[in-house]
């Protein structure tokens, strides 16, 4: 395997239990609140990516030190949310979420603050957090053309405000809850259908009150809002955070499985907050046999077992509501789809588009280089199953997650996939390629033998309830 570049073959029946990385957004997250705490928090299963370092060093520009006694574990000493001028400015790497949650941070601070990134980040749509942070009296601008990052952030005195987000984005809600940790008065969003709520969740846990609302009409429209209202001012109590493993990351390893007649995969340690969970609901119905099993609610955040089995999948339909719950699992649906009998149909997911990459586009390239048939939308596509895929070179486009998609469609084409330009992978996945390996070569050992994996029976049997 070439450093920069996966060499693919078809892969064996999958029979194991694996763990995934640390949960990025939740790590990115902890960072944050640490940082603002009144103490010192322990972070552990930290994800040790690019884009989680990148939050790590932007804090440490702010005078807060971190320490990284281990690979996964970072102390952060809180500083009560009083940061230092940068004397340069914050590099955010590849990570929207670093530059649009930090927006927030810095947005009342008494200081002024340049966020920038690599060359996708500095094309990203950045006005969704100008303009709720404008609102609330920051003055903050993109500078490239239609207010493309690098930021140029004037901190000041900040005034709480009510938000109507007008697409579902847990990004731009942080950076307004996070800004409004620090208005006077009770700021709350908004949101048309609900994003992953890792920041309401922490802020909860590091005891900061919150009052949500799910899924309320607001008046006389017909349609639902989610709300989420916090009062400014709160103190942050430092607490020690032990981070979930990613089900983001484990969504490859479950369509690897789930489209492998025969495969039998357990995925232990992850994250089962609903918010995220849409994945196992499309693979389900895909006709996927899958299972998940809470085994415990630790720092606000569900976390279990999912317990795949392999078999022939169908095609389904994704849009609307469920579309945040997956918005980043939609590259490994695709190669799902493809895998599957009948159509697969994607709408309402423009947001793709302006993601590390245009995801919609490089998907259905991609996807076609291989030799399935694929009709693009403006907000999806549909992908017609039931070809056979052929291994292709294919381009990442630098995006991590286009990448790992196209790594397992290699698994389930005929002939030699190349997957170009891997570095990508280090945003999310560190350890992506030698779990990868490890996989094959256990399982290639393991062919004709009993299948491992137990536990997940044995804790039936011992009569443990699969929910809270
Ligand atoms: C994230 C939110 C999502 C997601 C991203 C991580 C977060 O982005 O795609 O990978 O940690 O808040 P949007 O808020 O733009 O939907």
């Amino acid at each position: 395997m070439k450093s920069n570049a996966f060499h693919i073959k078809r892969g064996p029946i999958l029979q194991t239990e694996i763990t995934v990385p640390g949960d990025k957004s939740i790590s990115h997250r902890a960072i944050m609140l640490a940082a603002l705490s009144n103490g010192t928090c322990k972070i552990t299963n930290f994800l040790d990516g690019e884009d989680c370092l990148s939050t790590a060093a932007a804090f440490r520009q702010l005078g807060v030190t971190i320490e990284q006694p281990e690979p996964g574990t970072m102390v952060v000493h809180g500083t009560h949310g009083v940061f230092t001028a940068p004397a340069a400015a914050i590099d955010c790497g590849n990570s929207g979420t670093t530059m649009r949650l930090m927006s927030g941070l810095l947005a009342a601070q008494p200081f002024t603050s340049r966020l920038t990134g690599d060359a996708s980040l500095l094309t990203r749509p950045m006005r969704r957090v100008i303009e709720p942070l404008t609102l609330m009296g920051a003055k903050i601008r993109g500078e490239g053309t239609r207010d493309t990052p690098p930021l140029i952030i004037e901190g000041g005195p900040l005034k709480a405000i009510t938000y109507h987000t007008p697409v579902a984005s847990a990004q731009v809600k942080s950076a307004i809850l996070l800004a409004g940790l620090y208005a006077e008065g009770v700021t709350t969003v908004l949101e048309p259908a609900p994003s992953r709520n890792h920041t309401e969740r922490m802020l909860e846990y590091f005891l900061v009150k919150l009052d949500c609302e799910q899924g309320k009409s607001p008046g006389g429209n017909a349609g639902k809002e989610w709300r989420i209202s916090l009062a400014g001012r709160q103190q942050i109590e430092s607490r020690d955070f032990a981070v979930p493993g990613d089900i983001s990351s484990a969504a490859f390893w479950m369509v690897a499985a789930a489209a492998q007649p025969g495969s039998r995969l357990l995925i232990k340690n992850v994250g089962l907050n609903p918010t995220r969970t849409g994945i196992i609901d499309v693979l389900v119905r895909m006709g996927a046999r899958v299972r998940e099993v809470v085994e415990v609610v630790a720092q606000g955040e569900p976390c279990g077992v999912i317990d795949i089995k392999g078999g022939s999948l169908q095609g389904t339909i994704i849009e609307g509501d469920e579309i945040p719950n997956v918005i980043d699992e939609i590259p490994i649906i695709a190669i799902a789809g493809a895998l599957a009998e009948g159509e697969t149909i994607i709408r309402n997911a423009k947001e793709l588009r302006v993601k590390e990459t245009d995801r919609i586009a490089a998907i259905a390239s991609n996807l076609r280089l291989m030799g399935a048939t694929v009709e693009e939308f403006e907000d999806g596509m549909k992908i017609t199953g039931g070809q056979k895929l052929q291994g292709a070179k294919i381009p990442s486009y630098g995006d991590h997650r286009i990448a790992m998609a196209f790594t397992i469609a290699g698994l389930h084409a005929s002939g030699e996939t190349i997957i170009e330009d891997t570095d990508c992978v280090q945003t999310s996945y560190p350890g992506f390629a030698s779990t990868l390996a490890d996989l094959l070569k256990r399982n290639s050992m393991r062919q004709k033998r009993t299948p491992v994996i137990s536990s997940l029976d044995s804790r039936r049997r011992s009569g443990k309830p699969d929910k809270e």
